[in-house]
C-alpha cells in the first residue's frame, strides 16, 4: 500500500511534482491528425488557435509501415510550430501513442517525451485495462521527464475501450495524479464486448423500443424509437471522472457525412457531463465547438437564476419554475464553463455578452 502522503511525490528523482488539480482547459474538440500524412501535417500550423486540441495520432488508423514516420513527423511538427502546446497558448498538443503491448508503445513514449516533452500537454493511452497500465505509464513518464529535464508533468488520458477497462473505470481514474480524463472508444469497446455493430460510434437502427400494440394488433402502426447504445457507458465514465476531478469526453464519430447524427451524439454526451469530443475531420471541429459551448440562451437563463438566488439559500420562482440551491449549482456549472470558453473564444464571448440575462432555457 502507498501512503496517501506519497501520492504527490515525483516517481523519479528529478521529475516534476505532480499537479494537485487538473486544469480545466477548454478541450471541446480534440482534432486527430496523422503526422505521417504530409497533407494533414501541412495543415497543422494554420489550425493553431482555431481548435482547442490538436492530437498527433500514432495508433490505429496509422498503417504499420508508417508508424515510425508518424512518430518522427510529430516531433518535426512540434518543433516547427512553436505556438502549439507547451501548457500555454490557445491550442494544446496531445498525442495518442500506440498500445502498451504493441511493438511501438515504448519507443513512442521515449522519443516523444525526450524530444518534445516540453510541448506535449497530454498523452492519450489506448486500450487501458486497469490501474496497472496507468502505474506503468506514470513511472515511465516520470523517468523520461527527469531525463529530459522537464519542469511540468505531462498528463495522461485513457481511452475506455475494453470491457475490463470499463469494469475498472474508477480505479483507472484514480490511479495517478496525472490522470487528465477519459474518452469513450466505441469501436474497440464494441469489438471487445462482442457487440453486434460494425460502426465507429453513433447509434444503430436496430437498437430500439417499440410502442405497445393497440387492441392486440401487433402488426398495426407501432412507432419505434431508436435508443442510445452508449448511454450506460458514457454515464458511468462521467461519474468515474467527476468522482476523481478529471474530464470525460465522447470519442470518435466515424460517419463523417452524417453531420446531423454526429451533432446529436455529441450533444447527448455534453448533456450527460462530457466536456468535449474527438474530431476526425475538420467539419467535426465546428460541430464540437458549437455543441460543447453552452447555448447563449442557457447561459442567460443560468445568469438570471444566479442573480435571483442572491446568497444561494432558499428558493425563488422564475417563470413559474422553482429554483433552489440544486438548480443554482447546475447554473453555476453553465456560467463557469461559459466564462472559461469566452476567455479563449472572442466570437462566443460576443454572443454571451450580447445576450446578458435575457434568454430562456434552450432545448437544443
Ligand atoms: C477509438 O479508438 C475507438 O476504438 O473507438
Ligand atoms: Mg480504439
Amino acid at each position: 500500500m502507498r501512503s496517501a502522503k506519497d501520492f504527490f511525490a515525483p516517481l523519479a528523482v528529478g521529475a516534476p511534482a505532480p499537479l494537485r488539480e487538473i486544469p480545466a482547459r477548454p478541450s471541446r474538440a480534440i482534432h486527430f491528425f496523422d503526422p505521417s500524412n504530409p497533407k494533414m501535417a501541412a495543415k497543422v500550423p494554420d489550425m493553431v488557435g482555431s481548435v482547442d486540441v490538436l492530437l498527433g495520432n500514432l495508433e490505429d488508423a496509422v498503417k504499420a509501415d508508417n508508424k515510425l514516420a508518424a512518430r518522427q513527423g510529430l516531433v518535426d511538427i512540434a518543433r516547427a510550430t512553436p505556438d502549439l502546446g507547451g501548457g500555454q497558448g490557445p491550442t494544446q498538443l496531445w498525442t495518442r501513442v500506440n498500445a502498451l503491448d504493441s511493438p511501438w508503445g515504448l519507443d513512442d513514449l521515449t522519443t516523444l517525451v525526450t524530444e518534445i516533452g516540453d510541448r506535449l500537454d497530454v498523452v492519450m493511452v489506448p486500450k487501458v485495462q486497469g490501474a496497472e497500465d496507468i502505474h506503468y505509464v506514470d513511472r515511465l513518464l516520470a523517468q523520461l521527464e527527469a531525463k529530459a529535464g522537464l519542469d511540468r508533468p505531462i498528463l495522461v488520458h485513457a481511452i475506455l475501450e475494453t470491457a475490463r477497462g470499463m469494469v475498472n473505470v474508477e480505479e483507472i481514474c484514480g490511479a495517478s495524479p496525472r490522470m487528465q480524463g477519459l474518452s469513450l472508444g466505441p469501436a474497440d469497446l464494441a469489438a471487445d464486448r462482442r457487440m453486434k455493430t460494425t460502426r465507429v460510434g453513433g447509434g444503430h437502427p436496430g437498437y430500439l423500443v417499440r410502442q405497445d400494440p393497440v387492441d392486440g394488433d401487433i402488426d398495426g402502426s407501432r412507432p419505434t424509437y431508436q435508443q442510445d447504445l452508449w448511454h450506460y457507458t458514457i454515464a458511468r465514465m462521467v461519474d468515474a471522472c467527476a468522482m476523481h476531478g478529471i474530464y470525460p469526453y465522447y470519442g470518435p464519430f466515424g460517419d463523417i457525412t452524417d453531420v446531423v447524427a454526429c451533432e446529436d451524439q455529441f450533444r447527448n454526451a455534453f448533456l450527460l457531463g462530457c466536456v468535449g469530443t474527438w474530431s476526425l475531420h475538420p467539419k467535426q471541429i465546428a460541430i464540437a465547438n458549437k455543441v460543447f459551448s453552452p447555448a447563449p440562451e442557457d447561459v442567460a437563463h443560468a445568469r438570471r437564476v444566479v442573480e435571483a438566488m442572491g446568497d444561494g439559500t432558499g428558493a425563488v420562482m422564475l417563470d413559474g419554475k422553482m429554483e433552489d440551491d440544486a438548480s443554482l449549482k447546475q447554473c453555476l456549472v453553465m456560467v463557469e464553463l461559459a466564462e472559461q470558453l469566452a476567455a479563449i473564444d472572442p466570437a462566443l464571448k460576443e454572443q454571451y455578452d450580447a445576450i446578458g440575462t435575457t434568454g430562456t432555457e434552450s432545448s437544443r
